[in-house]
């Protein structure tokens, strides 16, 4: 029962990914200004890093027997540099905070996955500790 939560979770996570990395990249090419090429190139960073968490995101469905979701999530506009950084400052953030939820729903289902807690385990934390840090670099970028 925990187990279906959990994908269900999974697969939101995968579509917040889609969304993520597609955000990045498109307002990667929205920006002005003198510093717009510098910040241009860290959110294409950002977004290969948001490529790789759908990745694993991919893998925790596939060890648990799910299909992975081809969806995205609704993305959010902005126009100039700094809604640009605000907005996606947010979404870590939000990020962030829905991640721990999949931790609490994975913890819960540790006794119905004997041979792969660990392996969800690893790919959340590594996950969650990716957006903690592009959360700390928006919020450089922005000054703050
Ligand atoms: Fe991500
Ligand atoms: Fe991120």
């Amino acid at each position: 029962m925990a187990k279906q939560k959990l994908i269900e979770l999974l697969n939101k996570g995968l579509q917040l990914e889609h969304q993520a990395r597609a955000q990045y990249l498109s307002h990667a090419t929205l920006l002005s200004g003198e510093s717009a090429d510098s910040i241009a190139a860290r959110l294409k960073e950002i977004a290969t890093d948001e490529q790789e968490h759908e990745e694993y995101f991919r893998q925790c469905l596939e060890i648990l027997d799910a299909a992975p979701t081809i969806t995205m999530h609704e993305g959010h506009e902005a126009k100039d540099n700094t809604s640009i950084l605000k907005v996606n400052l947010k979404d870590e953030k939000d990020a962030v905070d829905f991640y721990r939820e999949i931790w609490a729903e994975l913890k819960a289902t540790k006794d119905e996955l004997p041979y792969e807690y660990e392996y969800i385990e690893h790919k959340l934390r590594h996950i969650i500790i990716d957006e903690e840090e592009h959360a700390m670099e928006l919020k450089g970028l922005l000054g703050e």
